[in-house]
């Protein structure tokens, strides 16, 4: 008898019957079924990592990473920790690791996390609770799942970088109540910068405290690549609770940081649950982290900095002037950082887009769909991610591609109706209760 006439009416099959395929099948309708993807074939040209000064896939990194790995000592486990940070898995190597994340981010202590995600649930399930918390609408999904995840906080969302709004906001707040802003400096699906000047003044004079995610920040704003809190001296802010700094993106490599006061600090490790039972990062990882802090912040890393801004610049400009030139209005999102989009309304007019794209160049270029429900329906978009690596004439393709793709694809799609890009996107959940 083969397996599947086994399992036939067996518990699990009928559980996948009644609740995985009809979610499966929704999703499929909608236009939205997720579905994994290889885009790491020969000859790809990178335009949706988030890679963005391409040390994740650098050569002279990887060497400098090996060398770095060879010099430690024999006696520590090599490929694991061994344990969470609690039990076994602390080490030399952590502390002094975390010792110069502090002192790189200006910040008195840091708590190394296994990803950014774990480190936003350990923050923001812990630190709000009992609190009020005044969340940006487009704060990311980990960060909305951190506050699912904490007792007794009332949460309120504030228009997309609005300070007007959080200013109504406060004003409402109960006196006596300790109000947390949460906020991410640049944002994931839109790469627009948050106003976080005006955010920190308007914070003390409520007296509030910030909670910010400088994700897609490292690497690529402030001096030396530490991020937007660097870039306008925020980091001893007196409102500032605390920031979370991934390693994914720009960093090229895996996991987190949270900077804080050591008493924060300790708080998290007696409460934060992602923290406490979870293993901690191996000795291989600390020194890819380590090294790679070392590139961001060296000659190489303003070099890599300051090809990206340029390559933005080049992509923004020609992708205007091709479009212009076409006689085809675009809705091209109001943004400084690698993070692009371009809004294509509507989940399957996205795909269609995104696949055409990579059918005209043989899969060697991948844009991804950002569809509804992650955004709101009709500002469907495709996210275009600029790196260090890519070079002019790579732009120029990709700009001649979309604006072809675009030519391509009927108004009557619901494409290019407007020129203006003004308007809020929201993560799926922030739709459902938090
Ligand atoms: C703003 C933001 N915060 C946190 C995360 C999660 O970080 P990680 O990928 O390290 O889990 C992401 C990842 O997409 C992100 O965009």
């Amino acid at each position: 008898m083969d397996a599947s006439a086994l399992h036939r009416n067996s518990p699990s099959s009928t559980f996948e019957e009644d609740h995985i395929l009809p979610a499966l099948e929704r999703r499929r309708k909608e236009g939205s079924l997720r579905k994994l993807q290889f885009s790491h074939q020969v000859g790809a040209i990178d335009f949706s990592s988030n890679d963005y000064l391409g040390l994740a896939q650098s050569r002279q990194q990887f060497q400098l990473v090996e060398k770095t790995f060879q010099k430690q000592p024999q006696h520590v486990p090599r490929l694991g920790s061994t344990g969470s940070r609690l039990l076994t898995g602390d080490s030399d190597y952590t502390r002094s690791l975390e010792d110069k994340l502090a002192k790189y981010h200006n910040s008195p202590a840091a708590l190394l996390a296994n990803s950014g995600y774990d480190a936003n649930l350990a923050v923001l399930s812990t630190l709000t609770m009992n609190n009020l918390v005044l969340m940006d609408e487009l704060c990311h999904n980990s960060q909305q799942m951190g506050i699912r995840l904490s007792r007794d906080c009332d949460v309120k969302q504030f228009q997309h970088n609005n300070v007007e709004d959080l200013e109504r906001l406060l004003k409402e707040a109960s006196p006596g109540r300790h109000c947390i802003i949460v906020v991410e400096t640049v944002y994931s699906m839109d790469g627009d910068r948050a106003p976080v000047v005006e955010l920190f003044d308007m914070a003390l004079r409520y007296n509030a405290c910030v909670i910010v995610d400088e994700a897609h920040a490292l690497g690529v704003f402030g001096e030396n690549g530490m991020g937007v809190l660097s870039e306008f001296g925020l980091e001893n802010h007196p409102s500032l609770l605390c920031s979370v700094h991934t390693f994914g993106k720009a960093a090229g490599c895996h996991g987190a940081v949270i900077c804080s006061s050591q008493n924060v600090k300790e708080y998290l490790l007696n409460y934060a649950r992602p923290i406490i039972y979870s293993t901690a990062v191996g000795l291989h990882a600390l020194v890819t982290i380590e090294c790679s802090y070392e590139t961001m912040r060296n000659h190489i890393g303003k070099r890599l900095r300051r090809q990206v801004y340029r390559a933005v610049q080049l992509f923004r400009r020609l992708l205007l002037e091709q479009s212009a030139k076409s006689g085809r209005q675009i809705q091209l999102i109001s943004s400084i950082s690698p993070i692009q989009a371009l809004v294509v309304p509507g989940n399957q007019n996205c795909l269609d887009f995104c696949q055409r794209v990579a059918y005209k160049t043989e899969g060697n270029i991948k844009l991804f769909p950002i569809r509804s429900p992650t955004v709101p329906k009709g500002q469907e978009r495709v996210r275009v991610i600029i790196h260090a690596h890519n070079t002019d004439q790579e732009i120029q393709q990709l700009v001649e591609l979309m604006v072809s793709t675009l030519m391509g694809m009927t108004p009557a799609d619901g494409l290019l109706t407007s020129g203006k890009s003004n308007f809020s996107a929201r993560h799926d959940v922030m739709r459902s209760k938090l």
